[in-house]
Order: C-alpha cells, then structure tokens, then sequence
C-alpha cells in the first residue's frame, strides 16, 4: 500500500513544476545519438533494466527488466519493463510520464521507490532528458510481466545536494560543473559516500567510502575516493584514477571488485574523454576525509 502521501503527491501537479516545457516534437538522430551516450555511459540503465545472462546483459531482451531486486526498509522492487512493448513495458506512456518517471521518481501508481534513482537524474538538462526518452524509444518491444513490486509506507528518496533542479544547458561549458553532471547522473557518490545512522551521507561523509554491498559475487565495500592522501584518491595520478573508473583497474594494478568493474567496462568505459577529465576535476574538489 502507498501511502496517502504519496499517492497525493504523485496525483498533485507538483512534480510537473520539475519537468521541462520542450518535452515535444520528432527526436532528431542527434539526440538519439546523445541518449545513447548518456544511457550507456553515464546512467546505466542497462544495469537495473536489462537481464543478465553468463556473458553480462541479454541485449536481446534490452530494457525488459533487470535481474536483481532491490530491498530496503518500505520496499522490494525489480527494474521494470522500460522497453517499447505497449502492453508491458513504456511503448503506450507519454512523453511527460516517463519523464516524471526518469527525474521525479513518479509512477504509475505513485511514488517509485528510490531503488530508481530519480534523485540522480533530476539534474538531466531539458535537452539530455529528451534525448534519453527519444534513445529508449528506440529499443525493440520485448514482451516481459511487470514484476510485483512492493512498497510499503512513503518512499522517502534524498536529493543529491546539487541536483535539486535541472541544469541548463550552459552549466555544461564549465567543466567544474560538468564534472559534477558526470558525477551525479554516474552516481558515483550513491556507491562512495560515507553513511550516517544508516542513511547515505553526503554532506559529511562526501565520498568517504564505507557502504557495503552483498552481492551473488561476495562483498564490496565503497572505496574512500575523496582526496585524503592515504585513505583516499588524493596522492593517486589522473591516470590511475581513470584506470579506476574506465578499466576497473586498481592502483595497483589488480582488477577491482565487480561492483565497481562491471560499471566500468559495460559503461564508464564510453566516457568520452571531455567528460572523463570533467570528471577527475570535480573529483579533485573532494574534501580529504579519513574512513571508512
Ligand atoms: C539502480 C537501479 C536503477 C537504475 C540505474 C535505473 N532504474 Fe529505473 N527503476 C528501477 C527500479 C527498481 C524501478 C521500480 C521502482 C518501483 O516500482 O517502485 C524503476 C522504475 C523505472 C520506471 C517506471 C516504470 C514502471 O513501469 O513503473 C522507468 C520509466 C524507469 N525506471 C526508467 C529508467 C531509466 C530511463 C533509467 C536510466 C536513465 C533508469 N530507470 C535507471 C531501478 C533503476
Ligand atoms: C554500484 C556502486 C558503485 C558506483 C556507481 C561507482 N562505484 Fe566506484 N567503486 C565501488 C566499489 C564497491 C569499489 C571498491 C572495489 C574493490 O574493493 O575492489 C569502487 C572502487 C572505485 C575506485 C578505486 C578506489 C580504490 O581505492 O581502489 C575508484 C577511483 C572509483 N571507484 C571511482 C568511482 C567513480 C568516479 C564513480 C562514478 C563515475 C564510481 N566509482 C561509481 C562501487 C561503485
């Protein structure tokens, strides 16, 4: 059951403030081409909405739902069908649905669990939304029942400081700023901050490392990648940082857990090379914080 919270919120108006006014019109193949990029590269959807067979995804079932279930406290929840299927997946939703879906975690039947990670994508420019809306129209209808999700109670779901609103198309000029773009939709900080009383802790804890992750492949824990000279990224070079991220590489040349190794072969490794040193330069800005 949703709570009548949520569900009012969803049913109010209020997430449409959040969502573009250009949400129209024919995808032209540019920005096909740029949800693409930003779908393999930095969002991963692949990652919660595709099943995995032996040799990673089954891109012949792209987008008809993921393989691992999320739990937490008020849920249990799949990545859905997102594919073009009318009946199962997205093939039959508006434009404005899967948008309030993608940056407002708002679904059909109210409040997504935060397993969908809406609090990431809210930064999306007006134009890379689209973009990522007209690229998953392109994938192939696969047929696929809507797993049953359970939510109980509200979904409360943290803003990523600095992705409150989306960005303009401008702050991508700034490479500081794009670094941090890169960052917030690549949810590098979802995995490397530090946790306070249990919750993701951003502000104190920012990539701090220290949150545990039990996976079919053993356990990871999120790797202190804050600037700290010992403890963290800090006395690393530009090269072995995206030997961490594109390759999942460690320093010392091991490969790293796949938590981290699958993300960066099947998505961080398209990181085109304007946004892979955006990145490292935000990265950069982490204050040195010991732990975990
Ligand atoms: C970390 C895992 C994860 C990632 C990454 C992720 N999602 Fe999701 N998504 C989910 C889960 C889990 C749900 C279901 C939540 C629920 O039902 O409460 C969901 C729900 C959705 C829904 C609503 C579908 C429905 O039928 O209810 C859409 C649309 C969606 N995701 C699109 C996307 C897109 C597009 C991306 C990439 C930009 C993406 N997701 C990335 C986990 C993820
Ligand atoms: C799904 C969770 C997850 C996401 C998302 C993620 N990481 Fe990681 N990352 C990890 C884990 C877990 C490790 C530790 C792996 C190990 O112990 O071998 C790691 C390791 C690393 C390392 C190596 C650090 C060390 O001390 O060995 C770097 C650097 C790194 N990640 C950077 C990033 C960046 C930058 C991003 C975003 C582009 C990112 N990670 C996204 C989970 C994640």
């Amino acid at each position: 059951m949703l709570s009548a919270s949520a569900l009012a919120w969803a049913r109010s108006l209020a997430w449409r403030a959040l969502l573009p006014l250009c949400l129209a019109g024919p995808a032209a193949a540019a920005d096909i081409d740029r949800g693409r990029y930003l779908v393999e590269a930095l969002t991963a959807c692949d990652n919660c909405h595709t099943p995995r067979g032996p040799d990673g995804y089954r891109l012949d079932k792209r987008f008809s739902g993921g393989s691992q279930t999320f739990n937490g406290e008020t849920y249990s929840v799949r990545g859905p069908n997102i594919s073009s299927d009318a009946a199962t997946g997205i093939g039959s939703w508006s434009d404005e649905r899967l948008a309030a879906a993608i940056i407002a975690g708002v679904g059909p039947e109210g409040r997504l669990a935060p397993a969908m990670p809406s609090e990431y994508y809210r930064i999306l420019t007006a134009r890379d939304l689209e973009a990522v809306i007209a690229f998953l129209r392109t994938a192939a209808p696969v047929e696929a029942a809507r797993p049953a999700q359970r939510r109980d109670g509200e979904q409360k779901a943290e803003i990523f400081p600095g992705a409150e609103a989306p960005f303009e198309e401008s702050a991508l000029d700034d490479p500081l700023r794009r670094g941090f773009y890169v960052a917030t939709l690549a949810r590098c900080m979802e995995c490397h901050s530090g946790e306070t009383n249990g919750a993701l802790d951003h502000k104190e804890k920012l990539g701090a490392g220290g949150k545990l992750f039990r996976t079919p492949a053993g356990t990871a824990v999120g790797a202190n990648i804050t600037q700290h000279p010992t403890a963290g990224v800090g006395a690393w070079s530009d090269a072995e940082i995206k030997a961490a991220i594109v390759a999942g590489v460690g320093r010392d040349g091991k490969p790293l857990k796949p938590t981290m190794a699958n993300l960066s072969k099947a998505h961080f490794s398209k990181m085109t090379p304007r946004d892979l040193d955006a990145l490292i330069l935000w990265l950069r800005t982490i204050p040195p914080r010991p732990g975990p």
